[in-house]
């Protein structure tokens, strides 16, 4: 077992996991950098002990290279759902590259780059979605580079703050029933609190040299189709009494006009036509690389989790909730 490290500069620690991460990091007393685009999105990390948020454009190959300098390891969150062929290339590839190199000048070796399940280092151009594309491309510059690198490629994510279950959680309180895109999408869902365990765990130890690590090991995580979920969701948020609003899986022809006309509203979309391509891919585990259990992390039960932070949602409408960001 390596020595934990001292000093980690945290790249997205404003984000959903970055925030667990941090909070692990601070418990150990762990000095944590975190830059932000923005200092107000990083409220929930900026009171932690031993943490220090700057405002910083990390795509700057020199502010970048200046935050690396002094740390002992990277941890790597930034990452966008949707976008572009541009802006994925910048956010998973560009900022890949210019990571690597400004760990490379500043003698940084230790690096945690959190991807995602369905990314295939070797083969990018063959996945079917700009993101799964542009997260592999990722993957192979910082693989390439001359660092003890930790790849790890979780499934959906689901935590008290998930734009997830939360989600269709909320939408089941306002509508009769869920025309679902991409419904019979396999995935492996893993609690937030673990994947931040993993991340601290290939931080302290040997797995941070050239891993791939698969969170949820196929013998201990439950596997549900996307229509599962959102049956569950409604569900456990105590829709409709507590049985949740009919499901319906709609024809791929339907669904893709369903993501157009959601990419066509104002905001971020709920669900774009890159998202659809991504749940083409399995996003379950292969076996092939080691999982949370080799790391010594029981993975949590969705069952177990989802019910303490859904089931408070009965006491607002699913419209307050949706105001709320959720
Ligand atoms: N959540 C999931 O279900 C899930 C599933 C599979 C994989 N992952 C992976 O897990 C990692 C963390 O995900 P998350 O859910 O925590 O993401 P998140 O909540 O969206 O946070 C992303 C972070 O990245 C920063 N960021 C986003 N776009 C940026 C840009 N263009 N330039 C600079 N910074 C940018 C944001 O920082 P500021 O806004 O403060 O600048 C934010 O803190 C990502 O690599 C993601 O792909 C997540």
């Amino acid at each position: 077992m390596q020595a934990m490290v001292q000093k980690v500069l945290v790249l997205g620690g404003t984000g959903f996991v970055g925030r667990h991460v941090c909070e692990k990091l601070a418990r150990l007393q762990i000095a944590i950098t975190v830059p932000t685009r923005r200092r107000n999105r990083g409220s929930a990390v900026a009171t932690l002990p031993t943490l220090q948020l700057v405002e910083a454009d990390i795509h700057d190959p020199t502010c970048l290279q200046e935050l690396v300098t002094g740390h002992d390891a990277v941890v790597n969150l930034v990452a966008i759902l949707q976008g572009n062929e541009a802006a994925f290339e910048r956010t998973h590839v560009q900022l890949s590259e210019k990571l690597a190199r400004a760990c490379e000048q500043a003698g940084v070796r230790r690096v945690v780059h959190v991807s995602a399940l369905g990314a295939d280092i070797r083969n990018p151009q063959a996945l079917p979605s700009m993101y799964l594309r542009s997260k592999s491309r990722g993957e192979q510059v910082l693989h390439r580079a001359a660092l003890d690198l930790t790849l790890i490629r979780p499934s959906v994510i689901f935590g008290a703050e998930d734009r997830f279950l939360n989600t269709f959680a909320d939408l089941q309180q306002l509508a009769p029933f869920v025309p679902l895109a991409g419904a019979h999408s396999r995935l492996q869902p893993v609690w937030v609190e673990d994947v931040a365990s993993a991340v601290v765990a290939c931080l302290a130890g040997p797995h941070a040299q050239g891993s791939i690590f698969f969170f949820n090991d196929t013998a201990t995580t439950e596997i549900y189709t996307l229509a599962q979920l959102v049956g569950l969701a409604g569900r456990i948020g105590g829709v409709a009494h507590g049985r949740g609003r009919p499901v319906f899986a709609l024809p791929d022809v339907l669904a893709r006009i369903q993501a157009r006309l959601m990419e066509l509203m104002p905001g971020e979309p709920l669900l774009s036509r890159d998202n659809l391509d991504s749940l083409t891919v399995p996003n379950v585990a292969t076996g092939h690389h080691p999982g949370l259990q080799a790391l010594g992390i029981t993975a949590a039960s969705l069952l177990a989790i989802a019910p303490g932070y859904l089931g408070h949602k009965g006491r607002r409408s699913g419209l307050m909730a949706l105001r709320q960001g959720r």
